[in-house]
């Protein structure tokens, strides 16, 4: 294992002032979403508005890294030069969704375990070639009405070890991303406790595989009320519960950490980082973004299937990036911008 390598890498993922742009949808997720704004979903039209995102001019002054999708790792930025080696040219370390999507697990039909291990070795020596040097991989724990089992959480937990040992094999950084989804009518309480207990589970379990954490990156939810709870936490008690949480759970050698938006508005996601960044406790960590919606929403629907708006989706993409870059580093004001989505 070449850990110095991974190490560095995870450094420059996480890197003072800068986070992560999540723009890895399946074409699956990526339909829906062009759906709901009236684009027709060709592989055409995902390029190019994919292809915007990344030529926003300045946007590494924010972006850290770039988590593709299968198809975009394939496909070159302006039909001239592939999207992971202008990623690298403009200071951006590109990274590959290596997961293979989160399937109903097998005796428990309201969990889901996420597949993608058989094969993945020769995948990720194929990806490297492509240019990827971190990747990423995503396990959905839902809370409900006597779930998640803890036959869920290990299952997931020792999938995602068995990728981290692969991935660090092949000299690329895992993003380690157990997701406690937001949604439901659960309160703050139990999402810290979930989360508190799948962690735990999760670093039990990259522990018994023997991988180098300083050469991974976490990416979790933030703790947080049921989006339908009817008493939804404030940013206080979001940051002090989400800060307490990793605290307990997330051992210090860990690289760092890359929240996920996870259907929180843009505004919240912001002011929920912002927060962490603000408490004064000495975190082994440093605290950054690693959002998909919360970064993609306002350029997407700037675009919105019009490839003459690249200056408004350019525009959208750099005030979101900026905003979250400030958060990490607990520096956002209300005058660096304001959230329209
Ligand atoms: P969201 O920020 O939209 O949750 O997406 C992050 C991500 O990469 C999900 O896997």
């Amino acid at each position: 294992m070449q850990l110095d390598k991974l190490e560095a890498t995870a450094r420059e993922m996480v890197a003072s002032g800068r986070g992560i742009l999540a723009m890895d949808e399946s074409t699956g997720t990526c339909t829906s979403r062009f759906e709901k704004l009236g684009v027709v979903s060709t592989e055409q039209n995902r390029l190019s508005y994919r292809q915007m995102l990344v030529t926003a001019p300045g946007i590494s002054d924010y972006i850290s890294g770039a988590i593709l999708f299968d198809e975009t790792i394939r496909q070159k930025v302006n039909g001239e030069i592939p999207f992971a080696s202008y990623l690298d040219r403009i200071g951006i370390v590109p990274g590959i969704k290596v997961d293979k999507g989160a399937k109903v697990l097998a005796g428990h039909p309201e969990e889901k375990v996420t597949e993608g291990l058989d094969g993945l070795r020769e995948r990720l020596e194929e990806y490297v070639t492509l240019g990827a040097r971190f990747a990423k991989w995503r396990a959905v724990i839902t809370i409900g009405d006597g779930i998640p089992t803890d036959a869920c959480i290990m299952a997931n937990a020792h999938a995602l070890a068995r990728y981290v040992a692969l991935c660090q094999e092949a000299g690329v950084v895992p993003i380690v991303e157990p997701e406690v989804l937001m949604d439901g009518t659960h309160d703050i309480a139990t999402c810290r406790a979930i989360t508190e207990k799948t962690l735990s589970v999760v670093y039990e379990q990259l522990d018994q595989q023997g991988v180098a954490l300083g050469g991974t990156v976490l990416k979790p939810n933030m703790v947080l009320s049921g989006k339908e709870c009817l008493e939804q936490a404030d940013v206080d008690e979001v940051a002090e519960q989400t800060v307490d949480c990793l605290r307990a759970t997330v051992p210090s050698e860990v690289g760092g950490i890359a929240f996920l938006s996870g259907g929180q508005t843009d505004e919240q996601a912001t002011l929920h980082l912002n927060r962490m960044n603000q408490l004064e406790v000495d975190l082994p960590w440093r605290l950054t973004f690693s959002y998909g919606r919360a970064l993609q929403q306002a350029p997407m629907k700037a675009w919105s299937g019009d490839n003459s708006k690249q200056a408004e989706v350019h525009g959208e993409v750099l005030k979101r990036a900026m905003v979250n870059a400030f958060a990490s580093k607990g520096e956002y004001t209300s005058e660096l911008g304001s959230f329209t989505v």
